[in-house]
Formats: C-alpha cells, sequence, structure tokens
C-alpha cells in the first residue's frame, strides 16, 4: 500500500472518462486508472489482465470498462472480468472525494472487490 494521493479536483474528470495516474505516480509501479462516472469515481489498474492494454483508454458504459484491444468487459466496482477474453480481475484501488479534491488511496482495495 502507498501513501494516498492527491490526483485531480472534483470536475477535472469529464463524465465517463479517466484520468491514468503514471506508475511513477502511484508508488505501486503499475499504473492506475480513475474513472468517473456521474459523482461516483472508481480506480483499478490501467492494465488491462488479458495483454497489453490501457482500460483507461477504454470504452465505459456506467460502472463497466471495456478494453480497446480484445473488447473484455471489467466492473470498475469490483475490478471483475466480466467478458472473454480477459479471465482474471483487475485490482481496485479506493477514491475518496475530500471537499473538491479526488484523492487515490493506491494499494486499498474496494470492499467487495474480487482480489486478483
Ligand atoms: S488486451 Fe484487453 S482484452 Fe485483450
Amino acid at each position: 500500500m502507498a501513501d494516498a494521493i492527491k490526483v485531480a479536483n472534483v470536475g477535472d474528470i469529464e463524465d465517463e472518462e479517466a484520468l491514468i495516474v503514471e506508475a511513477d505516480d502511484t508508488g505501486l509501479d503499475k499504473a492506475i486508472a480513475v474513472f468517473r462516472v456521474g459523482e461516483e469515481y472508481f480506480a483499478i489498474d490501467d492494465m488491462c489482465t488479458h495483454a497489453v492494454a490501457s482500460l483507461g483508454d477504454g470504452y465505459t458504459d456506467g460502472d463497466i470498462v471495456e478494453c480497446p484491444i480484445h473488447a473484455a468487459k471489467f466492473s470498475m466496482q469490483t475490478g471483475e472480468a466480466l467478458t472473454l477474453p480477459a479471465t482474471k480481475p483487475v485490482c481496485t484501488h479506493q477514491v475518496e472525494v475530500r471537499g473538491d479534491e479526488i484523492w487515490l488511496l493506491p494499494g486499498v482495495p474496494v470492499p467487495g472487490a474480487i482480489l486478483s
């Protein structure tokens, strides 16, 4: 687990878009994608578990993101791989809204997440 980091202010991330926090900044040696869905925020590993693709560059449908390469779908809430060709979940990370700031807790899984 790494220290909590401020990644954005409320309003910086467009609805159904993601901010990719680069590996150098997460403290975990891996990038994390922070998604906004309405007024909620979800964070998962940016790297797809099937091959090399950025889920932060994927297509969103509510709290589901579709990998831009082979179209596997993942739950942003639990990290579960919902469709093939991915079979392994992605790690989730907690996000907190503190006032008008968005903070990421790298390595702190969301309660109820499917652990990879
Ligand atoms: S790289 Fe994501 S589904 Fe293949």
